[in-house]
């Protein structure tokens, strides 16, 4: 045993509490369990442990009244009894360590990849607030991507959070592996909230791969899971992630996906007595994004790291006003949409650049980079405005010399949103202007 896990141990018999208070259930049914007993020392959100053997059954409290504390079980609750002890383990922590890199883990902080993994040293609040506005650095350097589309025309910087939004099947995941593999970062921490089981192994062996796991934290809850483990995962994976920006490093969080996370909570609020209202959603759901979303982000001055964000949200139907898109959008640095017809035709990653924006520009580019993502941006325009009559054959070369210069950019353009790359913004520059038929200054 080395001196590393020795010190583990010591500061987790010191954080060991010798007794904890016990309560017991005075009612069981639709979801919920009432606990009495309680009632005084419980704090809404503090976990519980339900039944006399410690972690048959967790859960966590909702709702406290002079009545009793009212615990919404992490599982069925199948056989619990009136009377049973409920011990009330406090407000919930992860215990981050630097050696969770290459791993796959639950929201709990338990490996789920088959091998033992050692808590970290400090356990960590999973629900924290966002550092001080007035103290936090502005957004940093802009950062390469592997991507040819956002080392130039939707450009990222360190410690921006963007959101991609698309319909079902359009590529958000790929290309958040993509992004995990390519981008410039320390470590990225991947949140993965009501995956199929089998999309959780695809996801880590095929699209993340060795080369993107190596670098990597990730945090699945699959959609068998309850809703309190699915919602969880986002605020472990941003624990997780504040961990590592402590150190100083700048940090990669993927968060897949966020409709997900609000659908869990949808669940959470309802079963603890919120009302429903956007659209099924609880009002709390607001402050949840909001909230979570701002703890990505730049670092605070003088110490720390940064946080660069991407969530995926699942819009259906394309429906950018639903409100989770809508919530999220209000508190991004961009928004990047996917759409379903340009997958269909297979250029992918499917990015509809005029739909999309990146609000780091124009600072994050010169005076030259700015004028050719301009020029790209009229072009990609002037060939949608006119691309119906183009596919129908009813536009008369001449006619407009916008549209001339764009049916003869587009294929080189569009091929290019398309492209890796590799060799950094710079270059994809370079690319860029060739494309646009230009000199790059
Ligand atoms: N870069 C790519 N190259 C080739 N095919 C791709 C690419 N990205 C996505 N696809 C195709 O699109 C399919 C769906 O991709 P993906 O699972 O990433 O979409 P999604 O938006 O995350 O879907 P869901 O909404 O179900 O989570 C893939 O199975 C693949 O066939
Ligand atoms: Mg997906």
């Amino acid at each position: 045993m080395n001196v590393n896990t020795l010190d583990t141990l010591a500061r987790e018999i010191e954080a060991m509490k010798p007794a904890r208070p016990v309560g017991r259930i005075v009612r069981a049914g639709r979801g919920t369990i009432l606990v009495g007993g309680l009632q005084t020392d419980a704090a809404l959100g503090d976990l519980v442990s339900v039944g006399s053997i410690a972690g048959l059954l967790r859960g966590e409290i909702v709702d406290i009244s002079e009545s009793g504390a009212l615990v919404l079980p992490d599982g069925a609750g199948d056989g619990v009894r009136i009377g049973d002890p409920v011990t009330l383990m406090g407000a919930p922590v992860i215990a981050p360590s630097d050696r969770w890199i290459g791993r796959v883990i639950d929201p709990y902080g338990t490996p789920i990849d088959g091998r033992g993994l050692a808590r970290g040293p400090i356990g960590r609040s999973l629900r924290v607030p966002a550092p001080a506005a007035t103290r936090r650095r502005p957004l940093g350097m802009r950062i390469s991507t592997g991507l040819a589309v956002f080392d130039t025309l939707l450009p990222f910087v360190r410690g921006q959070r963007m959101g991609v939004f698309s319909g079902s099947g359009v590529g958000k995941s790929t290309l958040l592996g993509q992004l995990a593999r390519g981008m410039e970062a320390d470590v990225a921490v991947i949140a993965l909230v009501g995956e199929r089981g089998r999309e959780v192994r695809e996801f880590v062996d095929q699209t993340l791969g060795s080369e993107g796991l190596a670098k990597s934290v990730v945090i699945a809850a699959t959609s068998d899971q309850p809703p309190l483990t699915r919602r969880r995962a986002l605020w472990s994976a941003m624990s997780v992630a504040e961990h590592f920006r402590d150190q100083g490093k700048h940090v990669l969080f993927l968060a897949d996906s966020v409709t997900r996370f609000a659908e869990a909570h949808r669940e959470v609020a309802l079963a603890s007595g919120e009302t429903s209202s956007l659209r099924g959603y609880p009002p709390s759901v607001a402050h949840q994004i909001m909230s979570l979303a701002e703890r990505a982000g730049p670092g605070v001055i003088d110490c720390g790291g940064d946080i660069t964000a991407i969530f995926t949200v699942l819009v259906a139907g394309s429906d950018m006003d639903e409100p989770i898109a809508d919530i999220l959008r209000g508190v991004l640095d961009g928004h990047i949409v996917l759409d379903r017809q340009i997958a269909e035709r297979g250029r992918f990653p499917a990015v509809d650049v005029l739909r999309s924006v990146s609000r780091s520009l124009p600072n994050a580019c010169s005076d030259a980079e700015n004028a050719l993502i301009r020029l790209a941006r009229q072009r990609l325009g002037a060939y949608d405005r006119s691309e119906m009559m183009i596919q129908a054959g009813l536009y008369t070369n001449g006619s407009d010399p916008d549209v001339d210069a764009a049916i003869r950019t587009w294929p080189a353009l569009d091929a290019f949103v398309g492209e890796a790359y590799t060799d950094g913004p710079a270059v994809a520059f370079e690319r860029l202007a060739s494309c646009l038929g230009v000199a790059c200054e």
